[in-house]
């Protein structure tokens, strides 16, 4: 069994690339389902979770060839069935955006249940609602463990208020309605910067799509669209998941291919922490210098242009190497923290508490040592990197499958910016 084994005690500095956006790319991909032409995707993180997209998208008939260390063609025009009920459609919640792309493509999907890290219950009933408002039919197979969507007449645009603020409900329904009759508007719409960016691919193809990255996004319904050229935006998680392991580790290092915009919560925490930042003169990176003490302070994870709850594991890490007492409130899933008895076997000091049992309260500046972690999922996975990097001694990490599904060549970028870390088999 392959593990990272980290020794720790070292602070990050030199420099490091940030890949192309995971959680835009795994919708970008299906949504090439649309064109009439081929498409080339540029800044495509080489993780696993867009090599089983592409993996499922081949397998529905799609041709897809690697033209460059981050390039991919992409012809989908090939795709020739409507079932994608195999097991790699299991793999991960993604996979759910071929729902809305067949639908706007051939009218009807059958798609295996989304798989993805667990952190509680993970529904869709705000996609259903959305493509039902949309004019599609939709069950649940139970004995299949599928979605089935179904729009015998054609979509039809609607007006959606989606119940929850939700990145997935907010980005299929949008892809759905792309080729609806008419005009769909999508209320208490998710803000995320890789909604922007699939509507922004979106519109490049032809589509009409107003409003992405505010609560209210209106879709006006085109017939065509022609396959593009598309570079994805930088990943806002790992550029954040660095800047906090570069300031756990009390290091100095420029984070490179970033959009500071994307960032700005992210970095209010970090210089409240008495961390300092400065935007690159070409604005596209960030110098980070945590030379000096980190101060406690309290998080609450929020949509964006709230703090991301999937900087929250990380964070949680850089807080145990903070002076005093920092808090946690994670608002987005209902239990995102069962990562923390990894941490705990480190001499962190992290304790569950709030009457919704919410919170995470962090005693910091305590001496963590090296230990034998499990990850649990793919953030938290990160968390541990972080942790074990500031630990006294050697840790390993196993499960690291989770951490390579978002992270593109992490050991590598680790590894140039001085850090101990070695991935080996078991
Ligand atoms: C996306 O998941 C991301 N995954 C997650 O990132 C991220 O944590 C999440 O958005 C929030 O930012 C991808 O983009 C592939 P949601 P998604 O729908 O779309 C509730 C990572 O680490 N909800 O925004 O599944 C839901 O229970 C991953 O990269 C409903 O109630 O999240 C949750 O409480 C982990 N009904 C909240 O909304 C629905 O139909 C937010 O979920 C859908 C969601």
């Amino acid at each position: 069994m392959e593990k990272l084994v980290i020794s720790g005690g070292k602070a990050l500095s030199g420099e490091v690339s940030v890949s192309g956006a995971k959680n835009a790319a795994v919708a970008i991909i299906p949504a090439t389902i649309l064109a009439d032409s081929p498409c080339t995707l540029e800044n495509v993180p080489c993780i696993k979770d867009v090599a089983v997209m592409f993996e499922i998208m081949t397998r529905m008939g799609a041709v897809i060839k690697q033209t460059g260390e981050n390039t991919f063609y992409v012809d989908a025009t090939g795709v020739n069935t409507t079932d994608v009920v195999f097991e790699e459609a299991g793999r991960m919640r993604a996979s759910y955006y071929i729902l809305g792309a067949l639908l706007a493509k051939k009218g009807k999907a059958c798609v295996r249940m989304p798989g993805g890290c667990f952190f509680g219950d993970r529904p869709m009933d705000q996609h259903i609602k959305g493509f039902s408002i949309l004019g599609a039919d939709c069950r649940f197979d139970d004995p299949k463990d599928c979605v089935s969507v179904f729009a015998e007449k054609g979509l039809k645009g609607g007006y959606i208020y989606m119940d929850v603020v939700s990145v997935g409900a907010t980005i299929n329904v949008m892809i759905a309605a792309v080729t609806a009759e008419g005009t769909t508007v999508i209320e208490n719409a998710a803000r995320e910067p890789h909604i922007v960016d699939v509507a922004n691919f979106l519109n490049m193809m032809g589509a009409n799509i107003k409003g992405a990255g505010t609560e209210v996004i209106k879709i006006k319904g085109v017939k065509e669209l022609k396959g593009v050229n598309y570079s994805i935006i930088p990943d806002q998680i790992e550029a954040g998941t660095y800047i906090a392991a570069i300031a756990a580790t009390h290091g100095k290092a420029l984070v490179k291919n970033v959009i500071p915009k994307h960032l700005d919560s992210i970095i209010v925490k970090i210089n409240e922490m008495g961390v300092k930042t400065s935007v690159g003169d070409n604005g596209d990176s960030i110098f980070v210098d945590a030379g000096g003490e980190l101060k406690c302070c309290k998080v609450k994870t929020m949509p964006h242009p709230g703090f991301p709850t999937d900087m929250q594991p990380q964070f949680v890490a850089l807080m145990a190497m903070a002076t005093g007492t920092s808090h946690m409130r994670e608002t987005v899933w209902e239990c995102r923290f069962q990562y923390i008895e990894q941490l705990i076997k480190t001499g962190m000091d992290v304790k569950i508490s709030g009457n919704k049992r919410d919170l995470l309260i962090i005693e910091g500046g305590k001496k963590l040592h090296g230990t034998d972690m499990q990850a649990t999922d793919l953030r938290a996975g990160a968390a541990m990197i972080i942790t074990a990097l500031c630990a006294d001694g050697v840790s390993t990490i196993s499960n690291i499958n989770y951490i390579e599904r978002g992270y593109d060549r992490i050991v590598d970028k680790l590894k140039a910016m001085g850090a101990d870390i070695d991935k080996k088999d078991f």
